[in-house]
């Protein structure tokens, strides 16, 4: 049985370095309830023509309640609602206060998260780490590598350990699945620098289980068989709604942030 009560949708918006998308969201089951929605992110990845790519994709949600809360995730480290980093976006966002400019131009409410969170967070609580214990890694291959650590359902945000440094490179930009399309690598090729990502996070964290998110992760049989680990690895079962579902989740359950965003302020 579905529960669409209008107590469990929010609206979920995923903004990454090379598509924003949004859908409405029953938020008890992990449903979306329209279509997804998604527009090219503008070239450059300015804040004010990001926020109104957003405000295109908000419009073009008609059957959203008008009180409906709004969850957005974005391709950086997240803190009080300001955005402290920007690997794939313009420069202009570090040190932004993010969730105020979305804010103001919306009119409304948001809730403002990293995208690889709101990505583990959707994985918690509709997907590959739901009732699972013990420290598990997310990893979303895209145009970075976002990552969330989850210890016993708990989301530990704003890990960014795709920005680990092997041989002294930024992993992300061998291993993202933009690396593989930008180096025209094959799956051998590709798997081979996700077996030195993946065994340098586990000799470092130990986790229990990664899960393998992110787009590509629809494939994940040419390339997760062909990386070998002690730790297990799964797909995300969520593959690239999990962005959306998570944001959304996260406007109606605040308090799983909350941690670190009152710390912190
Ligand atoms: C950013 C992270 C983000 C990831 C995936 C990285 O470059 O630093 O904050 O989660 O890309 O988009």
């Amino acid at each position: 049985m579905t529960d669409d009560s209008a107590a469990h949708i929010a609206i979920g918006i995923d903004i990454g370095g090379t598509g924003i998308k949004g859908a409405i969201v029953n938020t008890s089951t992990g449903e979306l309830l329209s279509a997804r929605i998604k527009l090219d992110t503008p070239e450059g990845g300015k804040p004010k023509d990001i926020v109104e790519t957003v405000e295109k994709i908000l419009k073009s949600l008609p059957d959203a309640p008008a009180d409906a809360p709004i969850g957005v995730c974005f391709p950086a480290v997240v803190q009080n609602g300001k955005t402290m980093s920007a690997a794939n976006v313009s420069k202009k966002w570090i040190g932004l206060e993010a969730e105020k400019l979305f804010e103001t131009s919306l009119k409304r409410d948001i809730t403002f998260v990293n995208d690889a969170d709101a990505a583990g967070y959707a994985e918690v609580r509709f997907g590959a780490a739901k009732g699972k214990n013990g420290l598990i890694i997310m990893t979303t291959l895209g145009t970075g590598i976002g990552t969330a650590i989850i210890y016993n359902g708990v989301l530990i945000p704003n890990a960014e350990l795709g920005h680990i440094q092997i041989d002294g490179v930024d992993y992300e930009t061998k291993a993202s699945y933009a690396a593989k399309e930008r180096d025209d690598l094959n799956w051998v090729q590709w798997a081979a620098r996700l077996q030195t990502y993946y065994a340098e996070l586990e000799k470092l964290l130990w986790p229990d289980l990664f899960i393998v998110g992110g787009g590509v992760s629809k494939s994940y049989e040419e390339f997760l068989p062909k990386i070998s680990i002690n730790t297990a690895m799964v797909p995300a079962t969520l593959r690239n709604n999990a962005g959306i579902l998570g944001a959304a989740t996260l406007a109606l359950e605040p308090k799983v942030l909350a941690g670190a965003n009152t710390i912190a302020g």
